[in-house]
């Protein structure tokens, strides 16, 4: 049977960037990405020079070739330096992942004052990552010999539209909830030439699950239906899904990766309480 979508017969990317993959969920994606046979990977940082390397090496033990960008994504001229390079060495792109995030709750950062915070994540996750966006739609749009639609996957929050208390809640949730609202609204602007997708984690133990203390801890574990953190793995392997042409049918959406948000009121926090 001829396959509807029109798309070629590798169903898996094998060129793609994924961007803040020094460490946590970036670099499982950029890991997951290789292991399922991707032949180029963009491995773009920051600062994290080692972590990058490490990813890359990562990357190379299961064959792909793996490339390092190093890009500040608030500054304008250093996002048209790593579209430019990621369209220059990868030569076509089969999946765009965008989910480099400024990190505010451990190291220096985490004692910042609440509006230094927000400050920093609107100009990186949110206004770093739209308009970075915005150049590499134009160079996919520009490109006449696409085959197949390429993915552009969004990274936001599973309790960024249904809050969380504190300052975490107050500041990643505002912008990751526009992160999502991003996808959407650029998912109706590029069909059917691309498709669009965010992911939305819950509990992922990266730095700073791991640092937590057992309020937090079990509190990740109870907010789960599944009963566990999430890893950055479970993420990764929802962003191949959405990379891949096996999700050909699937775009403007988002995609909760959180183990199932526990709506259940359990009978012995009944007597806890
Ligand atoms: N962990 C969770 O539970 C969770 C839940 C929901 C959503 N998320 C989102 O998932 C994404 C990855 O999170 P993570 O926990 O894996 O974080 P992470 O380990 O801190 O990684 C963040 C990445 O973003 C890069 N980055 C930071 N500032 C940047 C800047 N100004 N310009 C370009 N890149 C920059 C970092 O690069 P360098 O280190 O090289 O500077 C790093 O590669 C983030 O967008 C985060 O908000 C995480």
């Amino acid at each position: 049977m001829p396959d509807p979508s029109g798309t070629s017969p590798t169903k898996l990317p094998r060129h793609a960037v994924i961007t803040g993959a020094s460490s946590g969920i970036g670099k499982a994606i950029a890991i997951e990405m290789a292991r399922h046979g991707a032949h180029r990977i963009l491995v773009h940082y920051c600062s994290n020079q080692a972590g990058a390397e490490q990813t890359a090496a990562e990357v190379e033990s299961f064959g792909a070739q793996a490339v390092l960008c190093k890009a500040d994504l608030s500054i304008s001229d250093d996002r048209d330096f790593l579209v430019h390079d990621a369209f220059s060495k990868l030569e076509t792109i089969d999946a765009w992942v965008n989910n480099a995030g400024v990190d505010v709750l451990t190291g220096d950062t985490a004692s910042l004052e609440f509006e230094e915070k927000l400050e920093r994540l609107v100009a990186v996750d949110l206004l770093g990552t739209i308009s970075l966006s915005r150049l590499v739609v134009d160079y996919w749009l520009r490109q006449t010999d696409c085959q197949s639609a390429p993915a552009i996957i969004f990274i936001g929050w599973d309790q960024a539209t249904e809050g969380m208390e504190g300052e975490a809640g107050e500041m990643f949730g505002p912008v990751k909830a526009a992160v999502m609202a991003y996808a959407k609204n650029l998912a109706q602007s590029v069909a059917p030439r691309i498709r669009v997708n965010a992911v939305a984690p819950g509990w992922i133990r990266t730095a700073w699950g791991s640092e937590v203390d057992g309020y937090w801890d079990r509190r990740a574990k109870h907010q789960s239906l599944m009963r566990r953190w999430g890893t950055p793995e479970d993420v990764a392997r929802a962003v191949v899904f959405l990379s891949s042409a096996e999700s050909s049918f699937v775009t403007g959406q988002v995609l909760e990766v959180n183990g199932g948000w526990n709506r259940r009121y359990e009978r012995d926090e009944d007597s806890s309480s």
